[in-house]
């Protein structure tokens, strides 16, 4: 393929989302070694390693705030409302303020907190008897178990927690549709469900105050009686934490198992020594199929970066998932390696808006591959054959059947 037809094709993927529900690890690897950087009218994709970890940190490049079309405004007020004040698309010096006392949340040790309680949920979830001697990785695990995850986060009682798997998808969705092409496939929060979980997270808010816990909520609370905060902030917070902590985990919990099912030396290695295999194997996974395939920037004035020129206005795609294939980075870049320096890897972003989840997002998924390693399971369909998602900037297998048992991929 030239030069020009992979520009092309990021483009279509990304404008008209063709050919988006599929691997695209094919065009991914292709642009970064033959178009590093491409501009349309308007619109930068840069897929370099090292440029888009400077755009990363470029002071002049802030979080696109979706342009909701006016229907959808009138549709959806409320949710709209919520998602253009959220933390990561606020005015700079207010996304740091934010983002700083949210970081505290975010802390090894805070994470490491949760660790008994989340190895408890995999259990639960396990012990389904649906989850037999076959099942539906996604919608089984990959789908509930972030949402436990986050419901145990924000120390939610567990009979909401079913709850708040529909209304983070639900805002995802909704979100979705402000995107270019969008073919959302799950529901689309309503008018009323918004409502509802706005006035669900509300009470909740208001009942941590009175408890000066030391959950997540209440801490927010805390941060709010000092001052760094106002009280809807918090509730803005807590209603961004539904949706920024599920469909990213379940798109990567479902890329690093399809990875590891299609490479049984790999997961064999897992199985042998979970303890010390399940963390790098999981990042060198989701290193190869990033679950969030890009980032989107928009120049705050005219710029001037090295000799690229862009103008203000203009958007910048940080393709994430072509970085982490960058053969000027990653020394046989579509090779699975245990000894990557995995700290180069683009797949929780990098710089001012760097996931704040990685750690709680990187844990989940190490304990859950940890125990479905030493279990025993293989793929039920030919990797080849999967559907995929492509909802907002996600890239992961919309479907995942396996049986349990030692074996290779069928
Ligand atoms: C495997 C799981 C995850 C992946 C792959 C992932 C990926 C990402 C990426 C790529 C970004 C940066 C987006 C950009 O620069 O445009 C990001 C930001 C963010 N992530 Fe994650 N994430 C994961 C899990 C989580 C979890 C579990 C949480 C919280 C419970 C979370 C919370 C956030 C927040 C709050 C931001 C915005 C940071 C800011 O605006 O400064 N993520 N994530």
């Amino acid at each position: 393929m030239s030069t020009t037809e992979s520009a092309r094709r990021v483009w279509r993927w990304f404008a008209m989302q063709e050919d988006s529900a599929a691997d695209n690890t094919d065009l991914f690897a292709q642009l970064v070694a033959e178009s590093p950087v491409v501009h349309f009218p308007g619109l930068w994709v840069i897929s370099r390693h090292d440029l888009v970890a400077k755009f990363s940190n470029h002071p002049g490049l802030t979080m696109v705030s979706p342009e909701f079309p006016a229907d959808m405004r009138e549709e959806n007020p409320d949710f709209t409302e919520f998602f253009s004040n959220s933390m990561s698309v606020r005015a700079p010096e207010d996304h740091r303020r934010l983002r700083g006392v949210l970081a505290r949340e975010f802390t090894g040790r805070s994470v490491e907190r949760l660790r008994e309680r989340i190895s408890r949920i995999i259990d639960t979830l396990l012990a389904d008897p649906a989850v037999d001697s076959g099942f539906e990785f996604v919608s089984r695990i990959a789908v509930p178990l972030p949402s436990l995850v986050t419901a145990a986060l924000l120390d939610l009682p567990e009979e909401d927690w079913g709850q708040v798997t529909t209304w983070s998808r639900g805002m995802l969705a909704q979100l979705g549709k402000s995107f270019p092409g969008a073919k959302p496939t799950t529901e689309p929060i309503s008018v009323e469900g918004f409502q509802k979980l706005r006035s669900y997270v509300e009470s909740v808010v208001r009942e941590r105050d009175t408890r000066n816990g030391t959950d997540v909520i209440s801490r927010l609370n805390a941060s709010r009686r000092s001052g760094h905060l106002s009280h809807d902030e918090v509730v803005n917070m807590v209603l961004l934490l539904f949706m920024t902590g599920v469909d990213t985990v379940t798109s990567g919990l479902t890329n690093a198992l399809l990875c590891l099912l299609t490479r049984p030396a790999e997961w064999q290695r897992v199985a042998e020594d979970p303890e010390k295999w399940a963390a790098p194997a999981f990042a060198e996974s989701i290193r190869l199929l990033a679950p969030v395939t890009f980032g989107a920037r928009v120049a705050a004035e005219d710029l001037s970066i090295g000799n690229i020129v862009i103008r203000k206005g203009e958007i910048v795609l940080l393709a994430f998932a072509a970085a982490n294939l960058d053969p000027r980075r990653f020394e046989a870049p579509l090779e699975f390696r245990w000894d990557r320096t995995q700290n180069a890897s683009m797949s929780f972003g990098h710089g001012a808006y760097f996931c704040l989840g990685a750690g709680l997002g990187s844990l989940q998924s190490e304990l859950l591959l940890a125990r479905l390693a030493q279990d025993g399971i293989a793929l039920a369909q030919p990797a080849d054959s999967l559907p995929w998602r492509s909802e907002l900037t996600f890239n992961s297998p919309a479907v995942l059947p396996v049986r349990l048992g030692t074996g290779l991929e069928v």
